[in-house]
């Protein structure tokens, strides 16, 4: 069982769901509205859980309704919360609105982007522990490489989802030692353009797996070779999380090594987009098996 920490983001997902995109100045009538536990952070951190990982997430929640109901929400799925804080501020919250099994996404960080480096110095048991420690760039960026230095100091690997894309210091490149950007995220990442993302793929061989929607995953194996693992034909609800879910499979079945912990993460990311929620449709160990089986 592989055990992962997890630094980043716990949002309360309010979504609704449109026939269309609104333009700009329009008003429209929406068919549906819920609000879902979310934020990328404790997405990667469910989809980890449900895969059997042992997760422990560190991240912060504001002192209201929210956040007690996105820590049980966490608890349920079996995440150590114990270094899951409560701060002034509100819990960070994510507009989606949801089109055609498509979406558009507006987060609002609140607590989270109170996320210091404090709060990972305070959890360096877990890191200690750690197989493998992940982070997104919805905490703030100083926090994300404090946590990379701490990973490295202990020689522990370091996953960094680029979400939201941001420019990346060389500084913290060099501190990653797998990144998992989709292909905008890539260019904004490292400063490239969208076109050039297998050569960035080749230039940096060992360090990067870039999801492709419904077209898959590319990455380096450990030959140094670009794979291409075919994305897995489903019927898509909603896409939210599905990156969450690819991101979290990885951590989880990264000890298996990189061809076997990709296909399987690509698998669930596939099955993740069958159900409602970010967190909805993250498939359990059993589901994903089993469509493993089906599929072969
Ligand atoms: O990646 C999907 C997530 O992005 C949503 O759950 C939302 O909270 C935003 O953080």
């Amino acid at each position: 069982m592989a055990r992962v920490v997890v630094v980043g983001s716990i949002n309360m997902d309010m979504v609704v769901v449109t026939d269309t995109f609104p333009r700009l100045g329009e008003t429209l009538f929406g068919t549906g509205f819920s609000t879902s536990p979310g934020g990328k952070g404790a997405n990667q951190a469910v989809a980890a859980a449900r895969l059997g990982a042992q997760v422990t997430m560190i991240g912060r929640v504001g002192a209201d309704a929210f956040g007690e109901q996105m820590k049980a929400t966490l608890v349920r799925e079996g995440v150590d919360v114990s270094h899951v804080t409560t701060d002034r501020q509100a819990t960070g919250i994510a507009s989606i609105t949801l089109t055609g099994g498509d979406n558009a996404i507006v987060v609002v960080p609140g607590a989270n982007y109170a996320l210091s480096s404090e709060d990972i110095d305070r959890a360096a048991e877990a890191f200690d522990q750690a197989d493998i420690v992940l982070a997104q760039l919805e905490v703030p960026y100083e926090t994300v490489l404090h946590a990379a230095r701490r990973a490295r100091e202990r020689n522990k690997p370091f996953f960094l989802n680029p979400a939201p894309a941001v420019a990346l210091s060389a500084e913290l490149l060099d501190l990653v030692t797998l990144l998992t950007p989709n292909q905008h995220e890539l260019a904004t990442a490292l400063q490239t353009t969208e076109e050039h993302w297998a050569d960035e793929l080749a230039r940096r061989p060992a360090g990067i797996a870039m999801t492709a929607g419904q077209d898959g995953v590319y990455y380096a194996d450990e030959h140094r070779k670009l794979v291409h693992a075919a994305g897995c034909t489903v019927s898509a609800v909603d896409t939210t999380g599905a990156g969450d879910t690819f991101n979290g499979a990885l951590a989880a079945f990264w000890h298996l090594g990189i061809d076997a912990a990709v296909r399987r993460a690509n698998a669930a990311a596939a099955l993740s987009v069958t159900r409602a929620g970010a967190q909805g449709g993250m498939p359990t160990l059993a589901e994903l098996d089993n469509f493993l089986e089906a599929q072969a």
